[in-house]
C-alpha cells in the first residue's frame, strides 16, 4: 500500500490534476466526506454541530504555498475575520494555519508579520494559536517563527510530525521552552534521509514522543492528533500507570474521519477536539486525506463512479 501513497502524494504535487480533478463531481463528493464546506460558514456550522457534542473545534482556512504577497495578505485578513465570526458566535474554536499560505515561500519576516497580527487577535481571546507543519524543508523555518512568536504570545502551539528523525531533538527542545505541541505521525511524501518509513515505527515513535512528552512537560499543551484508536488506547494504558490523568492531553482528529469515535471518546471523558478545514483550495490536502487510507478511500471513489454510471 505504500506504492499507492506514494503515487497518490506525487499526484498531490501535480498542478494539471490539481487544476482538473477538482471539476469533477465525484471527486468534489468525496471531498464532501472530510470538509462540510467551501465557505467560513459552513465551518462555524458544522463546529456549532459538535458543539452540542461538548467536541470545541480548531479552524483551518485550505491553501498553501502563495504566489503573492497580495494573496498572502488577504488569507490573513480572511483570519481575522474568522476570528469575528468566532468571537461574534461565541464558539469554543482556535485556529491552525499553515505558514506558506502566509507566504513563507516569498518572505519568512513579512510571513511571521503575518503570524503576529493573527497571534496577537487570538491571544486577545484567550485562545491558542497553532502552525501546521508542512513538508520536511519548511520545519526549520516554521520553528524559527513559532520560537519568535513565542517570546510575545505564549498561547502559540506548533505541529511536530513523528515520523521526522530530527523530531526527538525538536521535542527535547520544546519541552525545554514550555511549548504546546500537536502530535502527528506527518502526512508528506518524505525521504528516508529525513524520515522513518514503515507505519509500525511510526506508530512506536508517536507512542514514546507522547509519554515523553507527559513526563517532563514544562507547562505547555499537549494534543495527540491521531485517529489511530488503538495506539491512543496504548497511551491511556501507559499514561495512567505513569499517573497521568485522561485530561493530561488531549485528542485530536480531523471532521469526518471516526467521527463515532470522536463522540464516543469525548463521552468517556477525554478532552476531544476536530479540526474543520474549509476553503476553495482543497485540492492538495484532500489528496493527503486519500494517501493515509489509500485502500478504503480509493474503493470508496470507484463505488461512487459506479453509482453514478
Ligand atoms: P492512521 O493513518 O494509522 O489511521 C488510523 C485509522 O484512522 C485508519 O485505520 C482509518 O480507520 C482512520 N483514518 C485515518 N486517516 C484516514 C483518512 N484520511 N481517511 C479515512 N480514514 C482514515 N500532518 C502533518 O504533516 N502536518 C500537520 O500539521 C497535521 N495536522 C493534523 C491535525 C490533526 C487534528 C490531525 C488528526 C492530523 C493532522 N495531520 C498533520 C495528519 C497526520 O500527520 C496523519 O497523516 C493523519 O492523522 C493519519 O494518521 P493517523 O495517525 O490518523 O492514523
Amino acid at each position: 500500500m505504500n506504492a499507492a501513497r506514494d503515487a497518490i502524494l506525487l499526484a498531490a504535487r501535480n498542478r494539471w490534476l490539481g487544476e482538473h480533478l477538482p471539476r469533477y463531481r465525484f471527486v468534489r463528493a468525496m471531498v464532501a466526506r472530510f470538509m462540510p464546506g467551501e465557505r467560513m460558514d459552513d465551518a462555524v456550522e458544522a463546529a456549532e454541530r459538535l458543539a452540542a457534542d461538548d467536541i470545541p473545534t480548531t479552524f483551518t482556512y485550505l491553501g498553501e504555498n502563495v504566489e503573492d504577497a497580495a494573496d498572502a495578505d488577504a488569507v490573513a485578513e480572511h483570519y481575522l475575520e474568522l476570528f469575528d465570526l468566532i468571537e461574534e458566535r461565541d464558539i469554543d474554536a482556535e485556529v491552525s494555519v499553515k505558514p506558506t499560505h502566509l507566504g513563507l515561500d516569498l518572505d519568512p519576516e513579512e510571513t511571521f508579520e503575518r503570524l503576529r497580527r493573527l497571534a496577537e487577535r487570538s491571544a486577545a481571546m484567550g485562545k491558542h494559536l497553532f502552525l501546521d507543519m508542512e513538508s520536511a524543508a519548511y520545519v526549520e523555518p516554521t520553528l524559527a517563527i513559532y520560537r519568535r512568536l513565542r517570546e510575545e504570545f505564549e498561547d502559540t502551539g506548533v505541529c511536530i510530525q513523528a515520523y521526522l528523525h530530527r523530531t526527538p531533538q525538536d521535542v527535547a527542545d520544546l519541552l525545554a521552552a514550555g511549548a504546546s505541541v500537536r502530535l502527528v505521525k506527518g502526512a508528506y511524501r518524505e525521504h528516508g534521509d529525513v524520515a522513518i518509513h514503515g507505519h509500525r515505527r511510526i506508530r512506536a515513535t508517536f507512542e514514546k514522543l507522547a509519554l515523553e512528552f507527559l513526563r517532563w512537560s514544562g507547562g505547555g499543551r499537549l494534543a495527540l492528533a491521531t485517529h489511530d484508536v488503538q495506539l491512543l488506547t496504548e497511551i491511556e494504558r501507559r499514561a495512567a500507570a505513569a499517573g497521568f490523568d485522561r485530561d493530561a492531553y488531549e485528542i485530536q482528529m480531523l471532521y469526518g474521519i471516526r467521527s463515532a469515535d470522536q463522540r464516543r471518546l469525548a463521552s468517556q471523558g477525554f478532552r476531544v477536539r476536530v479540526l474543520i478545514s474549509y476553503g476553495g483550495h482543497w485540492y492538495p490536502w484532500f489528496m493527503r486525506r486519500l494517501a493515509e487510507h489509500p485502500g478504503r478511500n480509493l474503493w470508496l471513489a470507484i463505488r461512487n463512479v459506479l453509482a453514478r454510471h
